[in-house]
């Protein structure tokens, strides 16, 4: 049962996860804060029942007080990307000294496949952001998903335009999960205020080979597709002509390298239990974006 003093703060809200968060936590009438750098790029948040829209930057505490004033618990989210410890670590002291009681870490579960966190940077980071957290003195939980369903609607211009999924994946095997899940998972933890202490990995319902999940997206939208293995260079020249930076590039590249290396997934599907949530299948993510992979809708990833 929610105090009205429990105020709910979620931080990457205008993000892929952090918007999926706020947008269950309204369906639910739950009221809650969304943290985001920039209100104009927030427009569809301002505009949920619920929820209350502030500005603010996680790597610099003087911005935070809004933020921070009478939340008991916060979902910590930001981007991948070069400042993540950094953000991440600042806002966690800044959480501390603004008194909230447990904060809730959006991290990754990879390390629990074998990935090397001295191999890919993002493993390392949130095992460190996580050091961080559980040294604090806050309640903590954190929340450790597998690879989003929402990964491969960045491949939709190639599906669209080619019929193909170009990775450079071999034939390893995947368990994606749909951030819609993941969602449903952090609301019940932040409106409990309970689960301190406690890891949560999980992942999607299917471990699926890269021809598996190429062919449901292609029964999604009605013409074949097919998985073809590339290169590693051939995939890091379409991620420097797509426009990524180089720091992603790396990583990305990093994070190819590994998973070829641990090439089993399993599939965790406690986290769903706990809480009741039935797990979405791919073929249903991949119908309910099939206007994206067809190429007619933008990649918004819902
Ligand atoms: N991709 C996967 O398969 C996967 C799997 C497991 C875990 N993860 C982890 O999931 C997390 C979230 O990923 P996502 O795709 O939802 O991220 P995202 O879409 O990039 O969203 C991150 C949000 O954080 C905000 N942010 C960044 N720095 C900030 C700062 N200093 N102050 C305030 N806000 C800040 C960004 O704000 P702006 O809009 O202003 O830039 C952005 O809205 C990442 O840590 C990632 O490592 C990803």
């Amino acid at each position: 049962m929610m105090r009205e003093t429990d105020m709910i703060l979620v931080t990457g809200a205008a993000g892929l996860s952090g918007s999926a968060v706020v947008r269950e936590l309204s369906r639910n009438g739950v009221p809650a804060r969304a943290l985001v750098r920039d209100a104009a790029k927030a427009l569809a948040l301002v505009r949920l029942p619920y929820v209350e829209v502030v500005e603010g930057d996680m790597a610099r505490a003087g911005t935070l007080d809004a933020a921070l004033r009478g939340v008991d618990r916060a979902l910590m989210i930001s981007s991948s990307n070069p400042q993540m410890v950094e953000t991440q670590c600042n806002f966690v002291d800044a959480c501390k000294a603004a008194g909230v009681g447990h904060v809730v870490k959006f991290s990754g579960r990879e390390s629990g496949i074998g990935f090397d966190p001295t191999k890919f940077r993002f493993t390392g980071m949130h095992e460190a952001i996580e050091r961080h957290l559980e040294a604090s003195g806050l309640r903590w939980t954190h929340l450790r998903p597998s690879q989003f369903m929402q990964v491969y609607l960045r491949e939709a211009p190639t599906i669209a335009a080619k019929g193909a999924l170009l990775l450079p994946l071999e034939d390893i095997r995947l368990s994606p999960i749909d951030i819609a899940d993941i969602a449903q998972i952090a609301v019940a933890i932040l409106v409990s205020g309970a689960h301190h202490g406690a890891a949560f990995d999980m992942t999607g319902p299917e471990q699926l080979s890269m021809a598996e999940i190429a062919g449901l997206i292609g029964e999604a939208i009605g013409k074949p597709v097919s998985y073809q293995n590339v290169a590693p260079e051939e995939r890091r020249r379409a991620m420097v002509a797509a426009g990524l930076p180089p720091f992603m590039v790396d990583a990305l590249d990093e994070q190819a390298a590994e998973r070829r290396r641990c090439p089993q997934s399993h599939v965790d599907l406690a986290a769903h239990d706990l809480f009741g949530i039935r797990p979405a299948t791919f073929a249903e993510f991949a119908r309910r974006n099939a206007a994206v992979f067809r190429g007619e809708a933008a990649l918004v990833g819902s």
